[in-house]
């Protein structure tokens, strides 16, 4: 196995839970150290049911993780097949997020070795799944932040432009921005209208709301602009929290692990089947595979109706 990419809440749950669920059919488990780069270095560890006691509550991975730009080159993927192919492994499970995928599915392209995709990333921006291993932590995490926010907010009577994660995509700040309470939900998704958004804290200020809270994803890419015009033009106090990297460390809560051990059992059970060239998911509360070439070439759809809601539920 390997983990790859932003690490996630839960991919330790996702490690262990392969390496016992392996255990019971007396397969032989290596790690791959530290993303795509460690299969190109072939460098790997064994893991065993000993190797994986006492991390299933634990943030971050074991086997640590990377960007490997050098997996994105024709050397890279025929330096890492050869690899595979020299350790005549039966199968690999990469857990990772929507580029680590695509990876996967590059890397299918030049091996006989099975390849199995676990979703784990805080963006949930992976195709072929609801919910991917960690998001469900990244979004409590970044709500018990905002909460804090609130309270200064409201003793300040600021508004509070909140930055969470989501780099291409607006899920994470979706989930928050509704579960939050947020005023306003800015997402790359949609297109970015900021005099609506001074419409609606002016309206807010008329009817005597004091403090706002705007979450907006780090993709939108226009926090500090919007936070000066709501200055000048609103005329209430503005600040700026980035919530960074918290969200992406942690304890996994019990939904991230939930779907660490089933995404991986069902893993398991698609290797047995010697079955390969998928990512297992959640839909509609089953769980899935989708194939990698499908999850690859479409794009996850985002409902903008929840941002309606979320002013709805704001007023
Ligand atoms: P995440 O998996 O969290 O989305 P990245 O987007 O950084 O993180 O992808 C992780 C790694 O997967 C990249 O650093 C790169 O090594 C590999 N990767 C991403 N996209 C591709 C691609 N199209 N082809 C080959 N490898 C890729
Ligand atoms: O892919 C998950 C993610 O947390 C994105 O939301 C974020 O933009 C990116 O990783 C940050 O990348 P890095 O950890 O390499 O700084």
């Amino acid at each position: 196995m390997v983990t790859s990419g932003g690490d996630a809440p839960g991919m330790n749950a996702a490690i262990r839970a392969i390496v016992r669920l392996a255990a019971w059919n007396s397969l032989e488990v290596i790690g791959f150290e530290r993303g795509w780069e460690g299969v190109i270095q072939n460098k790997f560890r064994k893991l065993d049911s000993r190797s994986v006691s006492g991390i299933l509550h634990l943030g971050g991975t074991i086997l640590r993780t990377s960007r490997c730009p050098e997996f994105k080159t024709r050397q890279g993927l025929e330096k890492a097949a050869g690899n595979l192919a020299e350790e005549n492994l039966d199968g690999l499970v990469v857990i990772g997020g929507d580029g680590s995928i695509r990876g996967a599915h590059e890397l299918s392209r030049l091996t006989d070795t099975k390849i199995v995709a676990l979703p784990a990333s805080i963006d949930n921006d992976v195709y072929g799944t609801d919910e991917t291993i960690g998001f469900d932590t990244a979004v409590n995490t970044a709500i018990s932040e905002i909460n804090k926010i609130r309270d200064t907010a409201v003793s300040h009577e600021r508004t509070f432009i909140v930055e969470v994660m989501g780099r291409r995509r607006g899920f994470l700040a979706v989930e928050v921005g509704l579960t939050a309470g947020a005023e306003v939900i800015l997402i790359p998704e949609v297109k970015y209208e900021e005099d609506r958004v001074l419409e609606i804290l002016r309206e807010n200020a008329a009817k005597g709301k004091r403090s706002s809270i705007i979450v907006i994803a780090e993709g939108v890419g226009r926090t500090r602009s919007l936070a000066e015009s709501i200055e000048r033009k609103v005329g209430v106090e503005v600040r700026v929290s980035v919530l960074g990297y918290v969200q992406r460390g942690g304890s996994p809560t019990a939904r991230s692990r939930y779907l660490a051990c089933t995404f991986a059992e069902k893993a398991m059970l698609l290797l047995s089947e010697g079955k390969g060239g998928e990512v297992v998911g959640i839909r509609g509360g089953e769980i899935v595979s989708t194939s990698l070439e499908d999850s690859c070439k479409n794009v996850k759809k985002l409902d903008p109706r929840v941002l309606r809601l979320a002013e709805k539920l704001a007023i």
